[in-house]
């Protein structure tokens, strides 16, 4: 009976173990909003920019597109871009400017 009880322990114990394992790799991708909340603070709410940094708002999902992969691949000049630019993956660009054309006026 003992012998019983650890040996259901320990399945418990490897079922919860495997479970933690797969939900860890599981992770949902940021969604299009989350991304595109990281630019607010450089182009402002809804890309509408107060500053010298340039608007963002009412632009092409294409147009802002090429833009991002542009700054990533260094075919256009930049003083922050570039380097912001590189740390999303072509999808995550994509994601970005779905968002952004959908949603910033
Ligand atoms: C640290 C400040 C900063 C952040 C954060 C930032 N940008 Fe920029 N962005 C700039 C600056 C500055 C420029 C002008 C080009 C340059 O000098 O890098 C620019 C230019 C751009 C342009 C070209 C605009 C035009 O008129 O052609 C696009 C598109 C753009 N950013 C998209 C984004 C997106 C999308 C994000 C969020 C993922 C983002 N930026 C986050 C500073 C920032």
């Amino acid at each position: 009976m003992t012998r019983f009880r650890g040996t259901t322990a320990g399945a418990v114990f490897v079922i919860a173990a495997v479970a933690c394992v797969a939900s860890a790799q599981t992770i949902a991708p940021p969604s299009g909003a989350t991304l595109a909340a990281t630019c607010t603070g450089c182009h402002g709410p809804a890309g509408h920019s107060a500053g010298a940094i340039p608007s963002i708002h009412g632009r092409t999902e294409a147009d802002l597109l090429q833009a991002m992969l542009d700054f990533k691949n260094d075919r256009r000049p930049a003083t922050m871009m570039n380097r912001h630019a590189k740390g999303f993956s072509d999808e995550e660009l994509a994601t970005l400017a779905r968002e952004i054309a959908a949603n910033w006026r």
